[in-house]
């Protein structure tokens, strides 16, 4: 597997250090964008580096949510938050899986949709990224992507005051703090292009993200704002966070029914839960510890 660095939240304190009265708007305003552009129900949603599991109230519509995270504690205290409790046919409703966004452990065609919220600004290789995001969807299935946007107001008002050594024009991503990438929108839809997402909506959001609005307007009023705002992201995006959706070939292949992992060494197809534990072709096991599918580390 090639190794790229990783923004490791192992043991961070994300959910209660981040999130806190400071970014209630931020936490309200991305729940209406993405309220706005996920399909409301479906059989399968994943969402690639959920974190505590900050969102997944938002996915009551989906018989089978998967919470996928590189970092185990973050994973720990989504299981904490959202309990084991399993589907009237018996299937767990909530899949934990540990894994790397680069190496996703599930077959091609497994998910109607997929969600990646505050998390690709941590890839050095956004392609690669979106590249396995492709391949999990379904036919025709949804993808609704958070990205930090370096094309924002205060980003060029910096860059004009000369203040900031990048350019927000220009396309390439920026990494402003080791491991933190900011992007341009139009360098995003063209690697959405390159792996055949179809862009079918934008919404721009936190558009009044500055401290003083946050402390002296009242929140409700933001938020209501920002939530009028939103769609002129179909016209331009300034704002510093940007929700897009776009869509998988309906043409692709589905996942074969009772296939669900897949070695993320390798490849190869592996069965599905409530089984436990899995042996691959080449070799290695892979194992579920607690309420856990670890993907990252095979058993010794
Ligand atoms: C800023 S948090 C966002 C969490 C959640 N989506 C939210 O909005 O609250 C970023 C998450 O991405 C995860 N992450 C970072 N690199 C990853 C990788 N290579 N594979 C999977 N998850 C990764 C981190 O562990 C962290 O939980
Ligand atoms: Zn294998």
């Amino acid at each position: 597997m090639t190794e790229r660095p990783i923004c490791d939240y192992e043991g961070s304190r994300y959910s209660s250090e981040f999130w806190t009265q400071a970014r209630t708007y931020e936490d309200a305003v991305e729940r209406i964008a993405l309220q706005a552009l996920l399909p409301p129900r479906g059989r399968t949603l994943m969402e690639i580096g959920a974190g505590f599991g900050r969102l997944t109230e938002l996915y009551a519509g989906y018989d089978t949510v998967v919470l996928m995270d590189y970092a185990h504690t973050q994973l720990a205290q989504a299981v904490e938050r959202l309990g084991t409790a399993g589907t009237a046919e018996g299937r767990p409703r909530y899949i934990f899986v540990q894994a790397n966004f680069y190496h996703l452990p599930f077959v091609a065609g497994s998910f109607d949709t997929v969600t990646m919220i505050r998390t690709l600004h941590h890839a050095t290789d956004a392609p690669a990224v979106l590249h396995e995001v492709s391949e999990v969807l379904a036919p025709g299935g949804a993808f609704v992507l958070e990205f930090a946007n370096k094309l924002n107001l205060k980003a060029i008002a910096r860059r004009l005051l000369g203040r900031q050594s990048w350019s927000p024009f220009d396309r390439r991503p920026v990494e402003f703090v080791d491991l933190n990438f900011n992007f341009h929108p139009k360098w995003i839809w063209e690697q959405l292009d390159n792996v055949r997402l179809h862009r079918n909506a934008v919404r721009t959001v936190s558009h009044y993200r500055i401290g003083k609005l946050k402390r002296f307007l009242p929140h409700r009023l933001l938020v209501t704002m920002d939530g009028l705002a939103q769609p002129t992201g179909a016209l331009w995006q300034l704002s510093p966070s940007v929700f897009v959706r776009a869509c998988a070939d309906d043409g692709k292949p589905a996942a074969p029914p009772a296939a669900f992992f897949r070695c993320p060494a390798c490849g190869a197809p592996l069965g599905s839960p409530p089984q436990i534990s899995f042996t691959c072709s080449c070799g290695r096991t892979w194992q579920k510890h607690g309420e856990i599918y670890d993907f990252r580390y095979p058993v010794e």
